[in-house]
């Protein structure tokens, strides 16, 4: 078995983005681009990863972390040169190189196997990963002699009228011969229209020396996607939305509408799960089994037990028991841990709270840095009174304990477990084990007194 390696182009700094974030790092649902191309790449099962690193060279180093080796580029002077500072690292090495560019996310790791079979199997020194385009305008196109021999790229902007009429174009991904690739990089010049060193440039010069070079053609064009702007950004975004939808569905979730159902790429959700319209499921969320999510809900960064529903509800960065219900129109904020059978109804907010099992928040209610019990009831429009304008505190709540409707807890306080509160009751004390707390104005009814008023 030849050693394979790969180096990925990342130091651009994304000018066409218009964006104060560098454009290998814009997420394709939910995750860097760049960390698409380094995970799919580590599924080909290369020996070493170099990233070319540049603008932002913290954040990209910071976003991949020990998925790669980082070589910096200190100045862009095109992809040939990018590649060209990985000759430390690799340069010496015999084996097969793969180049990608860190704004092609949506190559998949089968298509790069492709190519390095291709190019093993044709024993040539490079091999360019080509594509048909409806639209080839601003890539690279690929210049065959009249038998069909590959013989250079052309870049649109030093491309002829007639050239830019090919539609066969660069996808940015090669298979080099390793030695081979950084011998060529020593020859290429900058002298075209961007007065850039191109890496596609290597390609000639190997041909010009009578080596081998080839072409693997992908049938898929969307798979080769270059994102340089925002346009191509959500077009790549639909190609991925679709593919990731795709595999959940065939991993035995239910998607009702994948078009308009979110799911990002490192969401995990288990089978007999149905996904209605309008949700979102954003970063390191995982969904248990027979779920119903949605319609119209956003989930980020939680865990939701199996058998769960949460409907037209936002859920933020936190954990969710099985058989548990939340919404319709709920908002579970950060760290929250909600048990098993919980129930969090219509216009309940919950905030760095624990509920414990069988716990009902069911109408309209706020409950902020509490630990409720299990079997607690809170009846309607209940609401823990969590901060004094300086600080927060700490509300607890007993097993089997039952608040009336429209109750102040005033934090911090305990309810004692199996307490009851009455409801309108203002609790500024703790109430112990089993006791009733009452704390609202006597009722006093004056009899015939509407009668009195409207003689007058
Ligand atoms: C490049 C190819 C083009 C191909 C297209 C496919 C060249 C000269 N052109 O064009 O043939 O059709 O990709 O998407 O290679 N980068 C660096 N350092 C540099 C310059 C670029 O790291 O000095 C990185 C960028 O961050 C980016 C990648 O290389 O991830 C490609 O650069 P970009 O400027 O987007 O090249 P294209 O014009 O798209
Ligand atoms: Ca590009």
């Amino acid at each position: 078995m030849t050693n394979t390696y790969a180096v990925v182009l990342a130091a651009g700094q994304g000018t066409r983005m218009k964006s104060d974030l560098y454009k290998v790092l814009h997420p394709v649902c939910g995750k860097a681009m760049v960390e698409h191309v380094i995970d799919n790449i580590n599924r080909l099962g290369a020996n070493r990863i170099v990233s070319i690193v540049g603008h932002g060279a913290e954040k990209v180093e910071e976003t991949l972390g020990e998925k790669s080796e980082y070589v910096l580029q200190q100045e862009q002077l095109g992809t040939a040169h990018a590649v060209q500072q990985a000759e430390a690292l690799l340069g010496r090495l015999e084996g097969t190189t793969i180049v990608v560019c860190g704004d092609t996310p949506l190559i998949r790791s089968e298509t790069m196997r492709d190519l390095v079979e291709h190019h093993k199997a044709s024993a040539a020194k490079a091999t360019i990963l080509t594509a048909i385009a409806d639209n080839p305008l601003g890539y690279g196109r690929i210049i065959r002699a009249e038998n069909g021999q590959v013989l250079r790229n052309v870049e649109q902007k030093d491309a002829t009228p007639e050239e830019q009429k090919v539609n066969e174009i660069n996808t940015g991904t090669y298979c080099f011969d390793n030695q081979a690739l950084f011998e060529a990089l020593k020859k290429v010049r900058n002298d075209n229209a961007q007065g850039e060193y191109y890496l596609p440039d290597v390609i000639g010069i190997l041909q010009g020396e009578g080596a081998v070079v080839s072409a693997y053609a992908t049938e898929d064009f969307s798979e080769t996607l270059g994102i340089n702007d925002r346009v191509v950004l959500a077009e790549a975004e639909q190609v991925m939305r679709a593919r990731l939808a795709e595999q959940h569905m065939r991993n035995g979730v239910t998607v009702i509408n994948p078009e308009n159902t979110y799911i990002s790429a490192n969401a995990k959700i288990g089978r007999d799960t149905i996904l209605q319209p309008g949700t979102m499921i954003e970063g390191d969320t995982v969904i248990g089994s027979g779920c119903t999510i949605g319609p119209n809900s956003q989930i980020v960064n939680s865990v939701i037990g199996d058998q769960t529903t949460i409907n037209s509800s936002v859920v933020l960065e936190s954990k969710i028991g099985a058989h548990t219900s939340v919404g319709p129109f709920a908002h579970i904020r950060p760290e929250t841990n909600l048990g098993n059978h919980v129930r969090i109804g219509n216009f309940v907010e919950v905030k760095k709270s624990t509920f414990g099992e069988g716990s009902k928040a069911a109408h309209l209610s706020y409950i902020g840095d509490a630990t409720i019990g299990s079997a607690v009831n809170f009846g309607c429009g209940t609401i823990v009174v969590n901060y004094d304008g300086k600080k927060k505190y700490v509300t607890t709540v007993e097993d089997e304990a039952f608040i009336g409707c429209n109750s102040n807890l005033i934090a911090p306080v305990t309810i004692g477990k199996g307490a009851y509160v009455a409801a309108g009751t203002t609790v500024s004390k703790d109430v112990p084990v089993d006791a009733l707390a009452i704390g609202r104005a006597r009722q006093e009814n004056k009899e015939g007194y509407v009668t009195k008023l409207k003689l007058n």
